[in-house]
């Protein structure tokens, strides 16, 4: 039976109603569970995978087939929350025709309910042939990290008040075009605030401050997966490096000293000595 997922409208609904809206990233079926579990309304199969999965020092190699792939991964390990795939570079840049080609395989492999894109007014008209096609799409502006190379680095966008109202009419220009909510990156919060006021969609910060409708962040800085990385704006959730790190060496003193496996791990001709089942550590104690 299909499952009952959040919907855009749902999204958007929540703004109407004053509700934020937290969304997170991933990239594989585990950490999809989890977040599944813990009840976030949004998740973004983000580009940011080149990173923090694929060790790139930008997203700009990341390719459809490595969103697609994670994606997939991603709806499988999920039932409510709505699934939005990154359009990687140079994936929908070329002309419209190519990017609703690239859009139709994230939704039709990969799973997806919507795609994002990054870029203002330029991209405009590729979001409107996008959602004129049906499709939902996400808009992303401010910092827009496959420009890097062009912006010389990831940097605060829109600190000055002619770039500021630059980047509130990209945001006006992709609400027009028919995106249904759109990402601020690394803005000053002042105007993440004045935007958010004077767009009806969503939107959904990082680096933009706490007026924003919703926020994202990227599953592996909140949660401190990478020991020598934690961006400015990311939350400090947990710091789980060490934690892995630990447990890894404990285990390979125990295999060393030979006290890992024990009995429990092993199994025997004797069926007495079966272990117990695997508890669901993800479901409340009963
Ligand atoms: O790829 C990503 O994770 C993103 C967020 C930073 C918004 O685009």
């Amino acid at each position: 039976m299909a499952t009952r997922r959040i919907t855009t409208y749902k999204i958007q609904q929540m703004k109407r109603r004053g509700v934020s809206i937290p969304m997170v990233t991933a990239y594989d079926y585990t950490a999809a569970r989890i977040i599944d579990a813990a009840g976030l309304p949004m998740i973004l199969v983000g580009d940011s995978m080149g990173h923090v999965v694929l060790g790139y020092d930008s997203t700009i190699p990341v390719t459809v087939d490595d969103i697609v792939n994670a994606s997939a991964a991603v709806v499988r390990g999920t039932t409510k929350p709505l699934i939005v795939a990154d359009m990687p570079f140079l994936s929908y840049q070329i002309d419209a025709e190519t990017a609703l080609r690239n859009a139709a395989r994230l939704i039709q492999e990969g799973g997806a309910q919507a795609v994002k894109l990054e870029g203002g007014k330029s991209v405009a008209p590729i979001i409107r042939r996008l959602t004129e096609a049906g499709l939902a799409v996400m808009g992303h502006i401010g910092l827009t990290p496959q420009h890097v190379n062009r912006l010389g680095g990831y940097r605060v966008q829109g600190k000055t008040e002619t770039t500021a109202n630059e980047v509130l009419e990209d945001a006006l220009s992709l609400q027009e075009a028919g995106a249904f909510s759109v990402v601020l990156e690394l803005i000053p919060a002042e105007l993440a605030k004045k935007i958010t006021k004077v767009l009806d969609i969503p939107t959904i910060g990082i680096g933009a401050g706490v007026h924003c409708d919703g926020q994202v962040q990227v599953f592996h800085d909140m949660l401190g997966l990478d020991p020598d990385f934690r961006p400015r704006h990311s939350g400090e959730y947990a710091t789980l490096a060490p934690i892995i790190k630990d447990a890894l060496v404990r285990y390979g003193q125990d295999v060393g000293a030979g006290t890992f496996p024990t009995d429990a791990q092993s199994f025997f001709s004797d069926e007495s000595r079966v272990m117990p089942p695997i508890r669901n550590a993800l479901e409340p104690d009963n």
